[in-house]
Formats: structure tokens, C-alpha cells, sequence
């Protein structure tokens, strides 16, 4: 019964694995993304499915016809963050792909077209916007600031869609988002809250909402100059700037966190010129800041630009999303009333659909380890395999006859 999603986990693991870390660099726009998605298209078309591209180049696989009636939507992503988990994602993908074979197997004739998406750059680790995929086609990101958008190495979203081979004509599409009647992403969890509870109760949970968090860039500026000659007396030491930068934002953070949680994070630098031995000229620091309480973000944002003004440029915002009230209880009642219920700190595309006015949940999966983006990101298989059942359970109900 799970062979098939067996089978398919087993196709992707290999697939921009790196073997000294274990973890995953399946980046937008690189030969890993163009891999995962010719086996998603691959796997569509062996189920029968109609694979269209959006005007971002997601990829929607209809079973049904989403012109006739909107339709029943199900997907994640495949790209991860540098070295990230292989979960986070492509179970999301792998179950759905997986719970319409099953569907097909025991003959289930949708009523509504049931959809399987796959969306692009998720986790924005290249270019630096988090679900650039649907926030394009949302509007919640101009095709214009998107093209313009730089990795580390200086190349443009324009240029690397252009060597990808890919249509550069990017932007919103409402059309893709008229043909999606209710979305429900299935993910691994990202903490421990499902493992915490006692081991008989559901590997799965349905999703609640989504803290609002942004994405910051802090631009450090200092004066190159020899590592070995130059007094501490006579530096302008661009790290040292980020590296107070770094402390403030937990200090803030810090500050606010209690009861409504608030966090954080500086993960990513650029150092220029980046030698060993030369003091830093300027230094790029990307700042991740969330809580469950909008205003205790906003908060720590404003207190860090007092400290350090004009360096902030916002790079992404999206604000509290609960998910749709009436879909969610839906969801749950099939799952059963003793189905925990989880609200979650990491970003989602299910969230940027909800705000842009998708009736959309979630559904998470166990993850013993509680941690994410790390190769120790885990889900037993078991488990897997009850979110492949739910999401069954699922779209039978909802694509089904009632
Ligand atoms: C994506 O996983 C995020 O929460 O940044
Ligand atoms: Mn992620
Ligand atoms: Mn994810």
C-alpha cells in the first residue's frame, strides 16, 4: 500500500545530497531544481496527471479539469536551505503524488479536479525572498523586484531563468489561482510539539496558523586594509559592526520573548573582500526576525534600527496567517476530534496563499528530532506513511461526493 511512496522518497534521496554534511542543496535554478522537477514531471505523467507551469514556473498537475470546477490542491516544495533536511518539502510533494496513486488504486472518481503542486524557491536560499514561487504569482512579490533579485555570486533571477532555459515573463496569475478551490499543504513539523505528546496519539496534526516574520538585509561598511600591519587603533572593522549587529538582534529578541514567543536569527553574511587576512570593507548580514505576536516583531525591528540606523532594508514581510477556520475544522473532523492541532513558526507557501484569499490548512507530520533545516531534520516512515492516509482521507472528502 506505502510501496509507492517508498519508491518515490528512494528516486529523490539522492539528489543534491552533499556527502561530507549528509545535508540537502537543492537550490533554485540549478541543475539539483531542474532534476527535481523533470521527476515531478515524470511521475505526474505516469499518474495520468495534465502538468501546466504558472507564469513563476511552479508546476500544477491536474487530475480533473480545474477550468470546470476549482479544484482540491495538494503539494510542497523541493528546494531546501543549504544543507537543509530531506523533508522539509519533499515529503509534502512525495504524499501527495502518493495519496493520488492511492486514490487512483482503489478507484476513487474525483467529483472535483483534485491538484498536486510543486513550488519553486521555496525557501528563497538563493535569491533571498522565502516562497518566491507563490509570492509572484500572489502579487505579494513584483515579477519585477523578483528578476532584479541577486544570489551570493551577483547573478539575477533574470539571468539565472534565462540559463535555466526558463520564461523570464514572470508575474501574477490569477488564472493559476482561480483553478484552486482549497489548498492543504502537508509538511514535516519543525519542533517538537508532536513528539512531546504520548506516542499513541496521531502522527499527524492540522495546522492552525502561521507567525508572522520577516527578512531583513543589514549593509555594514568599514575600510580594507592589511590583517597583520594595521594597528586595532587605525581599523574600521566592517565585521565588528555585524558581529554587534548579531548580539542586538537576540538582545532584542531576547527582550521580548516570553509567553508570546519572539526570535532572532543572523544566518547568512557576505564579507567583502572576504580574505583571511584583510580587514572587511563591508559586510552583509541577513536578519530573520518572527513571533507569534506581530507586534513584538515590529517592535524588535524598530528598537534595532535606533541602535543601527540606516542599515535595514526589508527583503520580505508576511504578516499572522490563520488559516481558513472552515477548511481547517473540516480537515480535522475527518482526521478525527482528538487530532492535535498546531500553529507553526516556519513559513510556508500555504501561508501566502492564505493571505491572498485561498481557503488553505496544513496538515504536519511527526518529526522526533524536532529540528529542521539540519540533515537531523527526521520523520519515521510510519509516519510518512499516515500522512500519505490522512491526506487520503482528505481529499476523498473533499473531492469526493458530499
Ligand atoms: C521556511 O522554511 C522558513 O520558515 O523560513
Ligand atoms: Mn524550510
Ligand atoms: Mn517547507
Amino acid at each position: 500500500m506505502h510501496s509507492y511512496f517508498d519508491r518515490l522518497w528512494a528516486q529523490i534521496e539522492p539528489i543534491g545530497r552533499d556527502a561530507s554534511s549528509g545535508g540537502y542543496r537543492r537550490f533554485a535554478l540549478t541543475r539539483e531544481d531542474h532534476t527535481l522537477r523533470e521527476w515531478f514531471a515524470a511521475e505526474c505523467a505516469a499518474l495520468g496527471l495534465d502538468l501546466v507551469e504558472d507564469r513563476m514556473g511552479n508546476q500544477w498537475a491536474w487530475w480533473g479539469d480545474p477550468d470546470s470546477e476549482p479544484g482540491v490542491v495538494t503539494g510542497s516544495h523541493l528546494d531546501s536551505v543549504p544543507d537543509g533536511g530531506a523533508f522539509d518539502g519533499p515529503l509534502g510533494v512525495v504524499s501527495s503524488l502518493a495519496a493520488v496513486a492511492a486514490l487512483q488504486e482503489k478507484g476513487f472518481q474525483p467529483r472535483r479536479p483534485i491538484g498536486v503542486v510543486n513550488f519553486g524557491d521555496e525557501e528563497g536560499a538563493r535569491f533571498g525572498v522565502a516562497c518566491a514561487g507563490s509570492r509572484v504569482i500572489t502579487g505579494a512579490l513584483t515579477g519585477e523586484r523578483a528578476l532584479g533579485l541577486k544570489d551570493a555570486d551577483g547573478v539575477t533571477m533574470a539571468e539565472a531563468l534565462q540559463k535555466a532555459g526558463r520564461p523570464a515573463d514572470i508575474g501574477g496569475d490569477d488564472e493559476t489561482l482561480r483553478r484552486v478551490g482549497a489548498f492543504i499543504e502537508l509538511h514535516v513539523e519543525q519542533g517538537r510539539a508532536l513528539a512531546d505528546l504520548d506516542p499513541s496519539t496521531s502522527a499527524v496534526a492540522v495546522g492552525t496558523d502561521i507567525w508572522p516574520h520577516g527578512r531583513w538585509r543589514a549593509d555594514f561598511s568599514g575600510r580594507a586594509d592589511h590583517a597583520g600591519t594595521t594597528a586595532l587603533a587605525d581599523r574600521d572593522d566592517a565585521m565588528l559592526k555585524a558581529a554587534m549587529f548579531a548580539v542586538a538582534a537576540r538582545e532584542e529578541a531576547a527582550a521580548r520573548d516570553g509567553e508570546s514567543r519572539c526570535v532572532a536569527t543572523v544566518g547568512k553574511l557576505k564579507v567583502t573582500p572576504g580574505g583571511v587576512n584583510a580587514i572587511p570593507s563591508h559586510v552583509t548580514a541577513w536578519l530573520d526576525a518572527r513571533s507569534s505576536d506581530e507586534q513584538l516583531v515590529l517592535a524588535t525591528i524598530e528598537a534595532l534600527e535606533q541602535r543601527f540606523p540606516d542599515v535595514l532594508t526589508q527583503e520580505s514581510w508576511t504578516p499572522t496567517t490563520h488559516f481558513d477556520a472552515s477548511l481547517t475544522a473540516r480537515v480535522r473532523s475527518v482526521l478525527g476530534d482528538q487530532t492535535p492541532m498546531l500553529g507553526t513558526g516556519a513559513g510556508h507557501d500555504a501561508g501566502i496563499l492564505a493571505n491572498a484569499g485561498v481557503p488553505t490548512t496544513m496538515l504536519f507530520v511527526r518529526n522526533p528530532t524536532g529540528s529542521s533545516h539540519t540533515p537531523e531534520e527526521f520523520a519515521e516512515a510510519d509516519d510518512c506513511h499516515r500522512g500519505v492516509d490522512a491526506l487520503v482521507a482528505v481529499l476523498e472528502d473533499l473531492a469526493g461526493d458530499s
